[in-house]
């Protein structure tokens, strides 16, 4: 039969396959692309979670860091004489070991070596007492202090300044326990200290709180005086009143005048007060030259009114 020369074998003839092993190939080959597609268009799917850092980067950025001030008390600060208390400096060591303890080794560590456990992940890192390069302010007990005062802006140094003057000298002088090759105090540097930060005046620091509650006071201001501004407007536009009259023609521009009113209201304990806020810059605080004029029982009605429009 002629034509069975072109029949194609149904079936695998493995004897001939094992014959010559290399036919092997072009059986396995289909299976193999697939696989080897499968497996790398799942790489390249998974490719987010197989490469994703589950551990966050140990350092962070320090400058980045917002720190807002603390809210405290104002309070006074005695002077010193700064020669007497250097002098006091082999008594102070211990104490201000102490204060060293509670307030810096977390970061500069019990030895000052810079390597405090909060200060681990801190960009610039602390100090390292001991070693006399890379500082910023400097080695010398004047540059310390500095430091101590004014903290080192973009970091994690902040200021210590509302220490007494006594801890800050107690602190540098166990801090120049440290290491031995401290620069020598002079006595001019002591001076000169004293003359730039006024040691031995005795100063009162004020009161401060965070900017963040300082802002959030103020635009909670701001909000408090536009609604009460715009609640008395209200009421005197829908309401007739024969005090009305008066107040619109005493004024140039209303809301100008009643911000004016509101910004200082000492006048609602006085009349005279009242008349000296309107006269004091009139023209300008919303109020016109008439309000000079006005009689006796006009101004009454005016005064009446305005402070009836305040307790609305
Ligand atoms: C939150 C961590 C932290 C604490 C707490 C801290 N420091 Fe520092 N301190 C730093 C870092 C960070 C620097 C380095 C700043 C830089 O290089 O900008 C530094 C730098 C300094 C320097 C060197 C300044 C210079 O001239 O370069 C002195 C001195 C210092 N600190 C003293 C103190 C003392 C004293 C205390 C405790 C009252 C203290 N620090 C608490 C983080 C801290």
């Amino acid at each position: 039969m002629s034509d069975n020369k072109f029949q194609y074998e149904d079936e695998i003839d493995f004897k001939a396959v094992l014959r010559t092993p290399i036919r092997w190939f072009g059986i396995i080959y289909p299976y193999f692309l697939v696989i080897a597609i499968a497996i790398g268009m799942i790489w390249v799917f998974k490719m987010d979670i197989l490469f994703n850092n589950k551990i966050p980067p140990a350092l962070v950025d320090s400058t980045r860091i917002f720190k807002d001030i603390e809210q405290k008390k104002g309070f006074t600060l005695a002077g010193v004489d700064v020669i007497k208390l250097y002098s006091e400096r082999e008594q102070l060591k211990s104490k201000g070991e102490e204060i060293y303890k509670a307030n810096c080794s977390s970061c500069h560590g019990d030895k000052g070596l810079g390597d405090g456990v909060a200060g681990a992940n801190l960009n610039p890192k602390p100090r390292n007492f001991t070693q006399s390069t890379g500082w910023k302010n400097g080695r010398k007990f004047s540059d310390m202090y500095k430091t101590l005062v004014e903290g080192i802006p973009g970091g994690a140094m902040v200021s210590y300044d509302y220490l007494p003057i006594e801890d800050k000298f107690s602190l540098i002088f166990h801090i120049q326990t440290l290491a031995t090759d401290f620069p020598q105090v002079t006595e001019t540097e002591l001076k000169d200290l004293d003359v730039a930060y006024n040691l031995s005046q005795t100063r009162t620091m004020p009161n401060q709180i965070p900017v963040q509650t300082a802002i959030m006071k103020l635009s909670s201001e701001k909000i408090s005086e536009k609604d009460k501004i715009n609640k008395i407007q209200e009421f005197i536009d829908i309401h007739s009143n024969p005090a009305k009259d008066i107040f619109q023609s005493v004024t140039y521009n209303q809301e100008k005048a009643l911000l004016t009113l509101f910004s200082n209201q000492n006048w609602r304990a006085e009349k005279e007060n009242f008349v000296k806020l309107i006269s004091s810059s009139v023209n300008q605080n919303g109020f016109n030259s008439k309000a000079l004029m006005l009689n006796e029982e006009r101004l009454n009605l005016l005064y009446n009114y305005m402070i009836y429009l305040f307790s609305l």
